[in-house]
C-alpha cells in the first residue's frame, strides 16, 4: 500500500505566495492549499480505492477537502473540475468504509451526482464536500470504475 503526503502540492502553493520567514512558520506548520491557511498539522489516513484495484493512503491535514487530497495524490479519475464549487461532479467516489456517519448530503450535492459520469449509489459522494475530521481517521473511498 503507497502512502504519501499532501503537504507536498501544499509547499509549492506557499512559495508562491510568501516565503517562510514571511509567513511566521515552517511549511509543515501552516500548510496553503489555495487561499486557505491552514494552523494544524494533524493528519488522518485516508485510502482510495482506485479504478485499477489499488490501495493508496495518504495522511491528509484536518480540514483539507478529500478531492484536493486525491488530487494532490494523484489519485486517477478524481479531477475536480469546479474546483470544489457543486458544480461538476468530477470528484464522485463511494464510500466503501466510515468510521462514522458522514454529515447528510444537501440536495444540491444529491442532484449533481446525476451528473456524474459513473452511476451514483448509496454510497456516493462528492469528495470535494467531505473535510477531513479527526473522526474519519482510516475513510476508504472507492473511485467509480464508470
Ligand atoms: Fe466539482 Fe466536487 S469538485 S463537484
Amino acid at each position: 500500500m503507497a502512502t504519501s503526503h499532501i503537504a507536498g502540492r501544499s509547499q509549492l502553493n506557499s512559495t508562491k505566495n510568501e516565503s517562510q520567514a514571511e509567513r511566521g512558520g515552517s511549511e509543515y506548520a501552516r500548510p496553503f492549499v489555495g487561499d486557505d491557511v491552514m494552523t494544524t498539522t494533524e493528519t488522518i489516513k485516508v485510502t482510495w480505492i482506485t479504478k485499477d484495484g489499488a490501495n493508496v493512503s495518504a495522511h491528509v491535514p484536518l480540514g483539507h477537502s478529500l478531492m484536493e487530497a486525491a488530487i494532490a495524490n494523484d489519485i486517477s479519475g478524481i479531477i475536480g473540475d469546479c474546483g470544489g464549487a457543486l458544480a461538476c461532479a468530477t470528484c464522485h467516489v463511494h464510500v466503501e468504509y466510515s468510521p462514522v456517519d458522514l454529515s447528510e448530503k444537501k440536495n444540491i450535492e444529491i442532484e449533481m451526482l446525476e451528473f456524474a459520469d459513473a452511476p451514483p449509489s448509496g454510497s456516493s459522494r462528492l469528495s470535494c464536500q467531505i473535510k477531513a475530521a479527526r473522526e474519519l481517521d482510516g475513510l476508504v473511498l472507492r473511485v467509480p470504475a464508470q
